[in-house]
Formats: structure tokens, C-alpha cells, sequence
């Protein structure tokens, strides 16, 4: 049977490839002295809060399972809109809220909705690989720039404007990002923002991480610098509910009714049920348990990467957000007597029983000279990981 074009044009998730591999090796190695350590995740580590959970067995046991509105329950649009008022200080109305299947969806919806055939989408490299992959199932042209550290690996105003041709309809960010954990400091993206404005381009950014902030200078929404932009969002990172498959974006107003019905017809709606539980994550308790937990995410790195550091696995930018850490591996690897990313994640694997990122998913510049590990993992598995790691690079 033949495979349309536009599948074709999805390139494998290599990422899944090293993760099948880690599983197998882990049973293999579960009863021994070292057992797996799983450092390739990129989700939380905690599941939703007791709170959550009973709201979604509440949901079940009353029958609340019909579909939805195709933009969301109302209720769970204003907990959202709230959310923004009390944490950001940003006015985000409900009405330009929709409630989606994840930050995925959200993007499906964004990419099909405002792409056309043979639209440029600028983009970092790195960034998270089904971003580009969204714009290329849109019939649009991913076009990934490369970045540097001292741009924290995100894209500048300056490169924006070079780069823009006219076939480019847009911009497509991640703030904090993944793999980097960096953000876009809040005037590089007004000044962004500006040059896309200025060219009647589309601004969409995803700030699926931007509830696991350590930073104040960094810990401000896009949905600051106006109502022309997209921002996506998401229930799976700061909200820990990565499977319950529940997200959000918020769009400029008169782009609603298009993204409402491209979603009524592509989705009908997101989970009943992770909606009408999604509505406890706002009370106090599930907020309390969040920052808990964020406090968590940022010891762990504050423990991490300065070790990866001694290690000569160089992270070029602390990462302000999110749970990652983008290190140059081309020391380390040069000292297990392999070369590239790719290599050196398989003999960490291997060697060490430490399941690690290669970067080659995440873009082609410099990417077969970093590895992404991932810190959402307990403090005691961190610093096993990195015992193993002095042992074996020490
Ligand atoms: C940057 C980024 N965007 C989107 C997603 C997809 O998230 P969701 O689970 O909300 O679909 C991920 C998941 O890892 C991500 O890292």
C-alpha cells in the first residue's frame, strides 16, 4: 500500500529508537548491582495530585463522560484564564481559550489552521522535533536556523529578519525550550515578536514549560506583548499529567470560530474526563503540591549540572525552565574512544546503564555534539547516575 507524500515527510523519532533499546537492556540488567537509570524522559516523574485524581473518579462515577464543547468546558476555560491573572499578571480572557488533546493537538490545530502548502516556518535548531514535523503535516516548510549559546539557543530578532523570504509566514518558539531548558529573554522576544508583526507574520509559541520556571527574568507569558500572538500550552509538565492527554492554546480572538472548527471536526473535543479533573489542579492544594514539586525540579538541577560540568559534559546554559540539560559530549565522548552523540548515548547505555538523549532529533547543527539528559528522575537516582558517570569518565 502506498504511503501518502506527507507521511513520507516525517522523519522517524530516532529518540524512540535509543528509548526501545534502554527498555530491552533494562530487563536484562533490572537484578543487577545496576540496574537501568532512565535519563531520557521527558516527562515528570509524579503523577497528578490526590485532589486530580479524585475529581477525575468523581467524573466516571457520576457519568460526566459525554464530549464537550469543541473549545473546552467552560469552567475549565475560566480556571485557565484565572491562572493567567493570578500567576502571570496577564489579562487572558476565556473566550480565547481552547481547550485541546494536549500541546500536540494544539499544535496540529495552529499548523492546520493557519499553514498553507509551501509556507516557511522559521525555527531553532535545536528544538523539539514534532514541531517541525507539525508544520511539514501541514504541507508548510520547517525552516530550522541554527543557534548558539550566547543566543541561549533560541532565535534573535536579527536572525527573525534575515531570514525572513517570502515564502515565510511565520515563527514558531519554545519557551523554556526543549532540549535546552532556555528561554527567549522577555525584550529578545518583543523585539522578535516586532519583526514578525511588521511583516504581517504568525507568532506561535509553546510554553508547555513555562509553569517549571526557576527564574523570575524568564518566568513571564508571551501573552504579555499582545493579543496577536499563540501561545500553547499544556497539563502534561507543570500539571504532571502527561497521559491524561488535556492542553490549551490561547489565539487572537477572531481566530477562534477556524480553530473551532477545525476542531470539531479533527477532535470533537479533549477528554471529558481529564477536563472535569483538570479543574482541581487550580485549588490551592494541587497548587501548593505543584510548587512543591517545581522546588524539586529546580534542587535537581541545581545538584545536576554543576556535576555534568565537572564531568567535562559542558552545559553552555543553565537552563532556566523544564527538566533538561543540553551538554557537549565531544570530550567525553573522545575519552570513551567514540565519536558523536549518537555513539556516545549507546556506550552510556552500555556501559553505565544511564539512558540518555542523542541530539541528532532535535536539529542538525552541532547536534551530533550534545546529548540531552533528562532530571526528571529522584535526587538519589541523579546521583547514582553520576557516580557511574565519574567511574566511568573520571
Ligand atoms: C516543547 C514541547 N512541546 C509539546 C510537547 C507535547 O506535549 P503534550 O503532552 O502536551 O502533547 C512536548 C512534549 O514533550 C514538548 O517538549
Amino acid at each position: 500500500m502506498q504511503v501518502s507524500n506527507r507521511a513520507q515527510r516525517i522523519e522517524p523519532f530516532y529518540v524512540m529508537e535509543v528509548a526501545k533499546a534502554a527498555q530491552a537492556l533494562a530487563r536484562e540488567v533490572a537484578h543487577t548491582s545496576e540496574p537501568m537509570i532512565f535519563l531520557n524522559i521527558g516527562e515528570p516523574d509524579f503523577t497528578a495530585p490526590p485532589l486530580v485524581q479524585q475529581a477525575a473518579a468523581r467524573a466516571v462515577a457520576e457519568g460526566q463522560t459525554q464530549y464537550t464543547p469543541a473549545l473546552g468546558l467552560d469552567a475549565l476555560r475560566e480556571r485557565i484564564s484565572q491562572w493567567y491573572a493570578q500567576r502571570f499578571g496577564a489579562d487572558v480572557p476565556a473566550r480565547r481559550i481552547v481547550v485541546t488533546a494536549g500541546a500536540s493537538a494544539a499544535l496540529q490545530l495552529a499548523c492546520l489552521a493557519l499553514v498553507n502548502a509551501g509556507d516557511e516556518i522559521l525555527m531553532p535548531d535545536p528544538s523539539y522535533p514534532c514541531n517541525r514535523h507539525f508544520v511539514s503535516a501541514a504541507e508548510g516548510t520547517p525552516v530550522l536556523i541554527p543557534t548558539t549559546a550566547a543566543e541561549r539557543f533560541q532565535l534573535s530578532a536579527d536572525k527573525v529578519a534575515e531570514a525572513w523570504g517570502e515564502k515565510t509566514r511565520g515563527v514558531l518558539l519554545a519557551s523554556p525550550s526543549n532540549p535546552t531548558g532556555t528561554s527567549i529573554a522577555p525584550d529578545e522576544l518583543r523585539r522578535i515578536h516586532d519583526v514578525v508583526r511588521a511583516r504581517g507574520g504568525l507568532t506561535i509559541i509553546d510554553e508547555i514549560y513555562l509553569g517549571l520556571s526557576y527564574d523570575p527574568a524568564y518566568s513571564q507569558t508571551a501573552l504579555a506583548l499582545g493579543e496577536d500572538l499563540i501561545s500553547i500550552n499544556s497539563f502534561s509538565k507543570y500539571f504532571n499529567m502527561t497521559g491524561w492527554r488535556l492542553g490549551w492554546m490561547v489565539v487572537p480572538e477572531a481566530l477562534v470560530p477556524a480553530i473551532e472548527r477545525v476542531a470539531q471536526n479533527l477532535f470533537i473535543c479533549a477528554s471529558t474526563i481529564a477536563q472535569h479533573a483538570a479543574l482541581a489542579c487550580f485549588e490551592p492544594d494541587s497548587i501548593a503540591e505543584y510548587e512543591r514539586r517545581r522546588a524539586e525540579f529546580k534542587a535537581r538541577r541545581d545538584y545536576f549540572i554543576p556535576e555534568l560540568d565537572k564531568l567535562g559534559l559542558r552545559v553552555p546554559v543553565m537552563p532556566d525552565g523544564a527538566f533538561y540539560a543540553w551538554a557537549d559530549c565531544s570530550d567525553a565522548a573522545r575519552k570513551l574512544g567514540v565519536e558523536g552523540s549518537w555513539d556516545f548515548a549507546y556506550a552510556l547505555m552500555q556501559r553505565a546503564h544511564l539512558a540518555i538523549t542523542p541530539g541528532r532529533d532535535f536539529g542538525s547543527h552541532e547536534t551530533a555534539n550534545y546529548v540531552r539528559f533528562s532530571t526528571a528522575n529522584s535526587l538519589p537516582q541523579l546521583q547514582e547516575a553520576v557516580r557511574r558517570l565519574q567511574v566511568l569518565l573520571g
